[in-house]
């Protein structure tokens, strides 16, 4: 492994929520919320938990797409509630560990959690409480990633040193960049009695250019969001990686396949 937990410069691979990250924040949401929410489904007045919520960009998306719920969100991290609040004052915001949701049991009849397990040392007591505050007929949400899915042709050297970095970067400050394959074992293992799990196959070509543009675009601003992570010459070559990413064309293939799961108590 070549980062450990002394050298990895900070304990969250993305960094603060400045403009700019707030910005990709939201255009992966809209990427995003077209493969893995078109399974999610609330009706008016449903109570919503979007736990992991960041700065309330998926959490705009859940509105969106089911208009009329009542919507909370819960993150770890005060920086991210504050700004959730001012730029998405869609919910309710409420800083709290997924691991200890400060809610009653049984008070939400949906879960939504996107991109969180990868940050996480321990995925079980999150999946837990998750199971713990939903109704006994609610359904939990959860995508999440699996970096070992990625295929890039031709290749581009600076991508892929820059993926092992993170991933390295990602396991030394406790996290797991590829938990989206253990996503099914453990939700059962938190006690939900069915699960089903779909791996979204997501290619960009030439016969998708418009997917081919959006993923560019999404792992150019994924190298570029590791600033305060990385050692400078690491941080170089993913400024680089991330110029080559965007300069992409004709004959070349970006492809990604992230793991939603739809888990029943
Ligand atoms: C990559 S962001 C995803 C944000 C949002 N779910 C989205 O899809 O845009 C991961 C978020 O998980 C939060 N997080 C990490 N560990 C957490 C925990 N134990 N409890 C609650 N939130 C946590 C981080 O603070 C960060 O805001």
């Amino acid at each position: 492994m070549r980062y450990t937990r002394e050298m990895a410069r900070s304990g969250y691979v993305h960094g603060e929520p400045d403009d700019d990250e707030v910005a990709r924040l939201v255009r992966q949401a809209r990427f995003v919320a077209a493969f893995s929410l078109d399974t999610f489904e609330a009706p008016p007045g449903a109570r919503v938990l979007d736990v992991g919520t960041g700065v309330g960009a998926m959490a705009a998306q859940l509105v969106r797409l089911c208009p009329g719920i009542t919507l909370t969100g819960v993150d770890v991290s005060g920086t991210q509630i504050a700004r959730a609040r001012v730029v998405h004052p869609i919910a309710t915001y409420v800083q709290a560990d997924g691991a200890s949701l400060p809610f009653e049991s049984g008070s939400f009849d949906r879960v939504h959690m996107s991109w969180v397990l990868e940050h996480v040392t321990d995925p079980l007591p999150i999946l837990h409480e998750i199971r713990r505050v939903l109704t006994t007929d609610g359904v939990a949400h959860l995508s999440e990633v699996d970096h070992h899915t990625l295929v890039v042709e031709p290749p581009i050297d600076e991508l892929r040193e820059t993926m092992a970095i993170m991933n390295d970067v990602q396991r030394a400050i406790g996290g797991d960049p590829f938990v989206g394959a253990k996503l099914e074992s453990l939700a059962r293992e938190a006690g939900f009695t069915r699960v089903s799990t779909r791996r979204v196959l997501l290619r960009g070509d030439d016969h998708d250019r418009q997917v081919r543009e959006e993923l560019h675009a999404q792992f150019a601003g994924l190298c570029e969001s590791l600033g305060d992570a990385l050692e400078p010459a690491d941080m170089e070559r993913a400024r680089r990686a991330a110029a080559l990413l965007r300069a992409r064309g004709d004959g070349t293939l970006l492809e990604y396949q992230p793991v939603v799961v739809r888990a029943f108590p």
